[in-house]
């Protein structure tokens, strides 16, 4: 079989962007692969952050996992923290990778514009550390969103790089995106995505908001003036409306767009929030069940925990022995 990896960082609920882009094809994904889907919480602290609350967002994540249908028998889900190879792997190629590759990549760009005050050197080299833990279980497909692209080429430079010094260590991975949704825009501004550390809360949902959250604040998405109901890039805001019904009803984007015709914005609109109502109502139900069983998390982060360790270990050993750290 083989091998699937991807992670999601725990610097809040995720959303819904999280869940159509990443999570949800990770569930479609996971009976034909071995797969490995880590709570990153090592990349969470490259931006200040309250420790209380990464704890609990940490383990919230993971149950998150785990209620979207991951099992955690057949795949192994796991905190990237519990697993130093992910650190130990990432400072050697941090010795493979140019400040110049790093000083490209446009989400540091962002990033350090929106944290002026904190460019700390994690911050920049983030990308190695996330090459790091794809590398280690020579991982042959990531499921990400459209916004990873750029960090999963750089993950597949160092590795093609480190393979021509010292031979086949590391297998190059492959990126796989959805066929929908690979970006899900903001409710608020449809020409930004939809993120979790946006100030207003209205421009995303998350994957535990109530009901009547999620029905206002579709309710109140930015779309246009006129009041067709069409599908086009020079309609932003509708268009992310039907890339999110199609998403989360499994219909195909002409279904979806001919299942409105005819129909208004405030239709639209409620048939959408309806979806993911319905979408995410199974999830939730059983993130509560799952929440409440303590002793059945604890037991899962420990043994995943253990079998990401010994996968991680096998290939850092073979890539200190090729380095030529002393044995
Ligand atoms: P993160 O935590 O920002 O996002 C987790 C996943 O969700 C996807 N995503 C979206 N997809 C569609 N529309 C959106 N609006 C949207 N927002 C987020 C992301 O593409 C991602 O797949 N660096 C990564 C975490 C990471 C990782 C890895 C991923 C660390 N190591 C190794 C894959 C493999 C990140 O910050 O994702």
């Amino acid at each position: 079989k083989k091998v699937i990896f991807s992670g999601m960082q725990a610097t809040g609920i995720i959303t819904l962007g999280n869940y159509i882009g990443a999570l949800k094809n990770w569930v479609s994904l996971h009976e034909q692969y071995n797969c490995l889907f880590s709570v990153v919480d090592m990349h969470s602290i490259t931006v200040r952050h309250n420790p209380a609350e990464l704890r609990k967002r940490s383990r919230d994540l993971l149950t998150l996992y785990i209620a979207a249908g991951l099992d955690p028998e057949k795949n192994i889900i796991y905190y990237q923290s519990h697993v130093p190879a992910h650190a130990e792997l990432a400072w050697i190629l941090n010795c493979y990778t140019y400040m110049g590759e790093l000083n490209r990549m446009t989400q540091y760009k962002e990033k350090s514009q929106k944290h002026e005050d904190n460019i700390n050197a994690g911050l920049f080299t983030y990308p190695i550390l996330m090459a790091a833990d794809i590398l280690l279980y020579q991982t042959d497909v990531v499921p990400v969103g459209n916004d990873q692209k750029q960090h999963l080429e750089l993950a597949r430079d160092i590795a093609t790089r480190f393979n021509n010094i010292y031979g086949d260590v590391f297998k190059i991975p492959e990126p796989y995106f959805g066929k929908v949704g690979a970006r899900v825009m903001s409710l608020q501004d449809p020409t930004k995505k939809m993120s979790k550390s946006d100030e207003n809360t209205n421009a995303f949902i998350s994957l535990l908001d109530e009901p009547d959250v999620i029905m206002k604040k579709v309710k109140r998405a930015v779309t246009d003036s006129d009041r067709e109901i069409r599908y086009s890039e020079d309609k932003a805001g509708v268009k992310n409306l039907i890339d999110i019904y199609s998403a989360m009803t499994g219909m195909g984007i002409e279904s979806a767009v001919a299942n409105f015709e005819g129909k208004g914005y405030g239709d639209l609109k409620k048939e959408v929030g309806e979806a993911i109502v319905e979408g995410l109502r199974p999830l939730q139900t059983r993130f509560k069940e799952l929440s409440a069983d303590k002793e059945y998390i604890n037991q899962v982060i420990k043994n995943n925990g253990e079998k990401a360790s010994y996968l991680a270990n096998k290939t850092l050993r073979k890539v200190k022995k090729k380095i030529g750290y002393p044995e």
